[in-house]
């Protein structure tokens, strides 16, 4: 039995690898849409394609092949990536193209792996990334930006940036004999209430310029008549997306009324979900997963799998949703995808995957095992620098800026996490015994009066008043986090970030001074040379946030590692000066961060902590070999 599998499996690859030779010899490249036969063409053959999101900007370019030849084995013939406009232009004379940041291996290291490639360069890509993709910049440059319009201040810069973007990928699309077969247009623009069709046009000819006949263009939207109307474009083939419960029968139909003839596709089948903080974790199970896989191919219908190997929001990349309440996404992006956030491969890879080679013949590609992990065991941590020391912002805050209002981060330039405002509380008001200060948070404050911590805003449950307990007070400072800019939703898309508002009582307070900490991974080095030479308090930090330091060893090859923040409260971790993201373990459901073995080397490596909020007595933590994402917990701070 085993013998014919065999037998049978090394003639299925023969066939393979002759229609692969036959291909470089007729050479004609090309990827169409056959209306006649509701089908795609690739270099003029019928095709269909299983594909799998997997975002280039949520792993260390270590791990791109590893990550694209597990996608493979799955069975799967494609990889759909966004391009992240943030990533490629920080600021507005900066471009970045190396390093993780270099799109054009990605997509060759795709080809070189047998996968073809799906391309949703944006310009705004939602992907429960900061602000969508979009730069933060935007908003400093011209405040009064309609974003996702034809307002010409921001078609200017999002042409430029398409620009550089198409003109690198241009050789790698299918025309002209790279893996690139379809590119986006937008990305679920029905989704969002400004439906204008000037700006769609806009965007299709940009993105037409480049791709010509060379790819398909595409759009996606979600299931609903008035998100297809607004989202498609003429020009670009409409297709439609859906999960687990969505109805393949009347979705498709859907779909129909806008391309009533050519492939079916779901553009986003999710086999997990997104998760945010403050949530439970969610999960998809596998059957349902595969069962309406198995549905969809079953009618002919091409699909991609949003997320199939999700990964990590490093650093401050993670954006928030706004659905009822504004509500940032976790650091992890493991999303109970089919691959892990470490990549390894789960029951629903293997589902996957059989479902998957009813259909399509599977490669010559061995399936996955899962990675061993690296147990690197306890670190004790030296708490070195209070924030509020002058010493701190000295090495890392930004200059000191007064202002009759608080500015924001955006008139700062300050991208991202904190700013500290400054100001004197009105004498006569505060010595009232019933002294309140009101302001609204963008989007979380910890309020400190006379240095002492006094309450917390929050703009997720609408937290905008704290208590004066201590009348007489004359000093406050308010630590403002900007927990990330909104990806999703139609209020607040122009998501600046600060303090508004504030008074106490009724009295506006004025005037402000405001230092931004922007924790560039070069600050580390500075710490060495800090001495600690003054008592630091354990436990909720009342004075203010502590920057803590701890070594650990690592003897052999470095492996993936999780950092377990249970027994720690709010802040963001560095290893090696990596960010490794924002952890919030007083709240969870996530506890671990993970640290990619490329993040690690062999002997002393240095983790830095920024806790804001809460230190164990022990000042320990440790690294482990699972994750735990899944623990939501009653926060110990109010709000
Ligand atoms: C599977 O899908 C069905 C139909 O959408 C749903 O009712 C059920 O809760 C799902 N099962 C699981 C375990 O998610
Ligand atoms: C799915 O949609 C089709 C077409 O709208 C409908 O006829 C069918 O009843 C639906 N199936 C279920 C299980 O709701
Ligand atoms: C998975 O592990 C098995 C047993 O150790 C090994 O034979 C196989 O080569 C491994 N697969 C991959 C892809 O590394
Ligand atoms: C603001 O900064 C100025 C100059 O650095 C300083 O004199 C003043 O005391 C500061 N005010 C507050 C409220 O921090
Ligand atoms: C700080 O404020 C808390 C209440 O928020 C209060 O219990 C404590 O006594 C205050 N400490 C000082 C030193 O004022
Ligand atoms: C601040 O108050 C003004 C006047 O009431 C209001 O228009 C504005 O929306 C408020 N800003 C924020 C961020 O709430
Ligand atoms: C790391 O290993 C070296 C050499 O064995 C040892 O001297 C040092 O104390 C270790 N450091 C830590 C933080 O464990």
């Amino acid at each position: 039995m085993l013998k014919m599998l065999f037998l049978f499996l090394c003639l299925a690859l023969l066939c393979c690898s002759s229609i692969q030779a036959e291909n470089h010899v007729d050479n004609e490249r090309s990827f169409a849409i056959d209306y006649e036969n509701n089908q795609f063409l690739l270099d003029g053959r019928p095709f269909r394609y299983v594909s799998g999101s997997f975002h280039y900007f949520r792993t260390p370019h270590q791990y791109w092949r590893d990550r694209l030849r597990k996608i493979r084995a799955a069975g799967l013939n494609a990889v759909s990536t966004y391009v992240e406009w943030s990533l490629h232009q920080p600021e507005p004379n900066k471009w970045v193209w190396d390093g993780d940041a270099d799109l054009v291996k990605f997509i060759k290291l795709a080809q070189e792996e047998d996968l073809l490639v799906l391309l949703r360069p944006g310009p705004y890509i939602c992907a429960e990334r900061d602000f969508g993709g979009f730069p933060y910049w935007l908003l400093s440059r011209v405040p009064d930006i309609k974003l996702r319009t034809s307002d010409t201040r921001y078609l200017k810069y999002a042409e430029d940036y398409l620009n550089q973007v198409l003109t690198r990928v241009k050789p790698l699309l299918r025309g002209n004999g790279g893996p690139i077969i379809m590119v986006q247009v937008e990305n679920e623009y029905g989704s969002f209430k400004a439906c204008d069709k000037k700006y769609m046009n806009k965007l299709r000819d940009i993105i037409k310029g480049h791709v010509g006949s060379d790819a398909v263009l595409y759009t996606t939207d979600g299931s609903s008549r008035q998100a297809l109307r607004c989202g498609s474009v003429p020009g670009a083939y409409a297709t439609i997306d859906f999960g687990t419960s969505g109805n393949v029968t009347y979705n498709f139909k859907l779909m129909r009324e806008s391309e009533p003839k050519g492939p079916l596709v779901n553009s986003e089948f999710y086999p997990g979900w997104l998760a945010h903080w403050e949530e439970p974790f969610p999960r998809v199970n596998s059957y349902n997963v595969t069962k309406k896989l198995d549905e969809m191919l079953s009618v002919g219908a091409s699909v991609n799998f949003y997320m199939f190997y999700g990964g990590t929001n490093f650093a401050f990349t993670a954006g928030a949703n706004i659905f009822d309440n504004y509500i940032p996404d976790l650091t992890s992006y493991d999303y109970d995808a089919p691959l892990t956030e470490a990549g390894d491969p789960t029951p629903k890879y293997f589902d996957i995957r059989k479902t998957v080679s009813k259909y399509l013949p599977l490669p010559n590609v061995p399936t996955p095992n899962v990675s061993v992990k690296g147990d690197y065991g306890t670190v004790p941590m030296t708490a070195v620098l209070r924030l509020f020391d002058p010493e701190a912002r000295h090495l890392f805050g930004s200059k000191t800026v007064h202002s009759t209002k608080p500015l924001t981060f955006e008139a700062l330039n300050l991208p991202h996490w904190l700013v500290l405002y400054t100001a004197d509380l009105p004498v006569g008001e505060s010595s009232r015994d019933d002294s309140t200060l009101h302001a609204t948070p963008k989007d979380r404050a910890l309020v400190y009066f006379d240095d002492n911590l006094s309450g917390v805003l929050s703009r997720t449950h609408n937290v905008r008043s704290v208590q004066l307990k201590t009348p007489g007070a004359r000093s406050l400072k308010l630590l403002v986090e900007n927990q990330g800019r909104v990806n999703f939703g139609n209020v607040d898309v122009e998501d600046f970030k600060g303090i508004f508002n504030v008074t106490l009582n009724d009295f506006e307070i004025s005037p402000w001074n405001a230092t931004g900490f922007k924790f560039d991974t070069i600050f580390e080095s500075s710490l060495d040379a800090v001495e600690v030479k003054r008592y630091m308090e354990v436990r909720t930090l009342s004075s203010g946030p502590q920057i803590l330091v701890g070594h650990f060893n690592v003897s052999g090859d470095p492996r993936d590692t999780y950092l377990n923040t249970a027994e720690w409260g709010k802040g963001i971790a560095f290893v090696n000066g990596y960010n490794v993201g924002r952890y919030w373990a007083l709240m969870g459901p996530q506890m671990t961060l993970y640290v990619p073995a490329p993040y690690l080397k062999e002997g002393l490596n240095k983790l830095v902590m920024v806790e804001l909020e809460y230190v164990p007595e022990n000042r320990e933590i440790n690294f482990q070999i699972a994750p735990v994402l899944d623990r939501l917990r009653k926060p110990k701070l109010a709000a």
